[in-house]
C-alpha cells in the first residue's frame, strides 16, 4: 500500500515538536486518574495537528486485520489485531504461559507471535501489578499487569500508553482495542490509545476511519484523525451511535440496522422482514470480528434464501455452497443503517477457508463444495451465557470490507459509505477539534476501475466535488473464484472443530467481558 506518502512530511514536522509533546505528557500523566473524555483546555493552541495512516494486514485465518506497531525504547515490533469492539491495547509477554507451553499451544490452537520484553525497554513503567484481566468466553483469560510504554503506530509515537501486559493468554497475538475507554476491562478507566492520540496533540479529534478493502487485497488502512475521500463512493452518511441506556456511557459502536434485502442478478429482490419498528435492532460495527452475526429470526430468512446448512450437532456454524463464489456474481445483500445503504456482494459472504476440514463436516450437507458462510446467528452467544439477549447484530469483517467507516468517539457518530475498493489515491480531510460533528463530505463518483496499471494516482479527487479529469467509471466486479481463494488460508490448527472455531475467531466486548468465539 502506498498510502500516507503525503502524510510522512507532516510526521517529520511533528517530530520537531517533541519538546511540546513531552511537556503535554506531564499534563497527561495527571489525567490517568481522571475521567476519560474530559476536555483538555491545556493543549497549546498552536500545536501542529495531523492525521496518521497505519496499514492493516488482511489475515482471515488469523482472525482479522493486523497492525504492526512498536512498543518500548528501542521499539519492539509486535503485530496486534485491530479491534473496534474492545478498548484495551495489550501485548503478549515474552514469558507468557502460552509461549512456553506446548500443551497450552495444543489446547488453544495458537502459538505466540511477536512478544514484548519490558526488561529491554528503557521507557517501560509498571502501572498496576496483576491489574490486567480480560475474561474469555471459553473461561480462558488474558491476564497480567497494566504497564505503560511508548507506542509507535503509523509513524508517530504515543508516549507512555497504558497497555495490558499478558503473562497468561490463550491468544498468541495482542489486541489493539480502539473503542470507548468506558469499555475498558480495567476497574479504573484510563485514557486509551484514542484518548492519548488527542491529549498528546497528535490528532485533533477522537476519530478514525477504517478501510479494510477488498477481501482479495492483502491490506486495508486505519486513518487516525481524518477521512480519506478517495476511499469511498458518494456522500458519507452520518448516523448516531446508540447508547445502551440513557444513563450509561457510550461503550460500543452500535448503530441501528433498519433493514436488509437481497437483490439477485435476475432483478428479483428478497426483503428481509425486520423486527417490529418499535424495537430498534442495534448493530455493533466490530473490526475484531471476522464474520457477521444476526439474530436468529433474521439470519434464518437469509439462510433459507441461500440454501445454507447449519451444523447444529457439533460446531453450530452455518455453511454455504461455494458455488456462490462463481454464480450469482451480481447478487448483493444490502444493509440499511440509518440513511446509509451498504451493498455487500453475496460472494463476499462465502469464505472458502475450510480446506482439509471439509471432509470432517457432517455428511448430510446438501452441497459438495462447502464454504463457511459470512453470516451466523447470535444464538450461540446467548446459549454460551456470554450475553442475555441475542437481539443484536454484530457486523464484522464480512460486512465491513464493503464499507468505509468513520468512527467518531467525540461526537458519538458513525460516518459510513460504500467502500471504493483498491483505491490507490488519497485525499485526506482532517477532522478538527472545533467541528460540531463529522463534516459533510463526498467520496468519488463510482467504484475505481479495476486496473492493474496504477497510472491514475494523479487524480486528486478533491472532496465534495465530482472527480476531475480521471473520473472513475463504474465497473462490474469480475474477479475469478481463483483470485478469491488466493486471499484466504485454511484454518491453521491441526485437528477438528477447534480449527473451525479458531477460523471464525472474533473479539468483542459484550457487557464487561471480552469474548472470543
Ligand atoms: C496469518 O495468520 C496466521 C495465524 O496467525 C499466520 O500463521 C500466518 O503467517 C499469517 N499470514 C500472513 C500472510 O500474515
Ligand atoms: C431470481 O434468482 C433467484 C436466485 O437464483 C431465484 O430464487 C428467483 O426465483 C429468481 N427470480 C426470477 C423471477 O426468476
Ligand atoms: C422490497 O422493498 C422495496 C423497497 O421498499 C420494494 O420496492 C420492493 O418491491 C420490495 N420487494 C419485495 C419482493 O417485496
Ligand atoms: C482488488 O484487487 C484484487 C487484487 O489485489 C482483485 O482480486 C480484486 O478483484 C480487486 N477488486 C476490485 C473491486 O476491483
Amino acid at each position: 500500500m502506498k498510502l500516507g506518502c503525503g502524510v510522512s512530511w507532516v510526521v517529520a514536522a511533528l517530530l520537531s515538536f517533541s519538546g511540546t509533546v513531552t511537556a503535554q505528557n506531564v499534563v497527561q500523566f495527571g489525567l490517568n486518574r481522571g475521567l476519560p473524555g474530559i476536555k483538555l483546555g491545556s493543549l497549546p493552541p498552536l500545536a501542529r495537528r495531523a492525521t496518521y495512516t497505519e496499514p492493516l494486514a488482511n489475515n482471515i485465518t488469523g482472525g482479522g486485520y493486523y497492525a504492526e506497531v512498536t512498543v518500548g525504547t528501542p521499539g519492539q515490533t509486535v503485530t496486534m489485531v485491530l479491534d473496534t469492539g474492545s478498548s484495551d491495547a495489550w501485548v503478549v509477554s515474552y514469558k507468557a504461559n502460552l509461549c512456553t507451553s506446548a500443551r497450552l499451544q495444543q489446547q488453544y490452537g495458537d502459538s505466540c507471535g511477536q512478544t514484548y520484553n519490558p526488561a529491554s525497554s528503557s521507557t517501560y513503567k509498571l502501572v498496576e501489578r496483576g491489574g490486567f484481566r480480560i475474561t474469555y468466553l471459553d473461561g480462558g483469560v488474558a491476564a497480567g499487569d497494566y504497564m505503560a510504554d511508548d507506542f509507535e503506530i503509523g509513524g508517530t509515537t504515543i508516549k507512555s500508553l497504558q497497555m495490558g501486559y499478558a503473562t497468561q493468554t490463550v491468544r498468541g497475538t495482542g489486541i489493539l482495542g480502539v473503542g470507548f475507554s468506558a469499555n475498558e476491562a480495567a476497574d479504573t478507566k484510563y485514557p486509551n490509545i484514542i484518548d492519548q492520540f488527542v491529549s498528546q496533540g497528535l490528532i485533533s479529534s477522537k476519530a478514525y476511519s477504517l478501510w479494510l478493502n477488498d477481501r482479495r487485497s492483502d491490506s486495508g488502512t486505519i486513518l487516525f484523525g481524518g477521512i480519506d475521500t478517495d476511499k469511498f463512493i458518494g456522500p458519507l452518511e452520518i448516523i448516531p451511535i446508540l447508547k445502551p441506556d440513557s444513563s450509561a456511557a457510550y461503550t460500543s459502536f452500535e448503530v441501528e440496522l433498519s433493514g436488509m434485502s437481497l437483490a439477485y442478478s435476475n432483478g428479483s429482490t428478497f426483503n428481509v422482514s425486520m423486527p417490529k419498528s418499535s424495537s430498534t435492532l442495534p448493530a455493533i460495527l466490530d473490526s475484531g470480528t471476522t464474520l457477521s452475526y444476526l439474530p436468529d429470526n433474521i439470519a434464518e430468512q437469509i439462510f433459507s434464501e441461500l440454501g445454507t446448512y447449519t451444523d447444529t450437532q457439533v460446531t453450530g456454524l452455518t455453511f454455504v455452497d461455494c458455488a456462490y463464489l462463481t454464480s450469482e456474481r451480481d447478487s448483493v445483500m444490502t444493509f440499511n443503517l440509518g440513511s446509509a445503504a451498504i451493498a455487500v456482494p453475496v460472494y463476499e459472504m462465502v469464505l472458502d477457508i475450510l480446506g482439509p476440514y471439509q471432509s470432517s463436516l457432517p455428511s448430510d450437507i446438501p452441497f459438495g463444495n462447502v464454504c463457511l458462510f459470512g453470516i451466523q446467528t447470535t444464538a450461540g452467544f446467548q446459549s454460551s451465557g456470554a450475553v442475555t439477549s441475542s437481539n443484536f447484530a454484530l457486523l464484522g469483517d464480512t460486512f465491513l470490507r464493503s464499507a468505509y467507516v468513520v468512527y467518531d468517539l467525540t461526537h458519538h457518530q458513525i460516518g459510513i459509505a460504500q467502500a471504493n475498493l483498491n483505491s490507490t489515491s488519497t485525499s485526506i480531510t482532517e477532522l478538527k477539534a472545533d467541528d460540531s460533528g463529522l463534516p459533510s463530505v463526498t467520496g468519488v463518483a463510482a467504484q475505481q476501475k479495476a486496473s492493474t496499471t496504477a497510472s491514475s494516482t494523479s487524480g486528486s479527487g478533491s472532496s465534495g466535488t465530482s472527480g476531475s479529469g480521471s473520473a472513475p467509471e463504474t465497473v462490474t466486479v469480475t474477479a475469478s473464484a481463483k483470485n478469491a481463494a488466493a486471499g484466504v488460508r485454511p484454518p491453521r490448527i491441526a485437528g477438528d472443530v477447534k480449527g473451525l472455531l479458531a477460523a471464525t475467531g472474533f473479539f468483542a466486548v459484550v457487557g464487561s467481558a471480552l469474548v472470543i468465539w
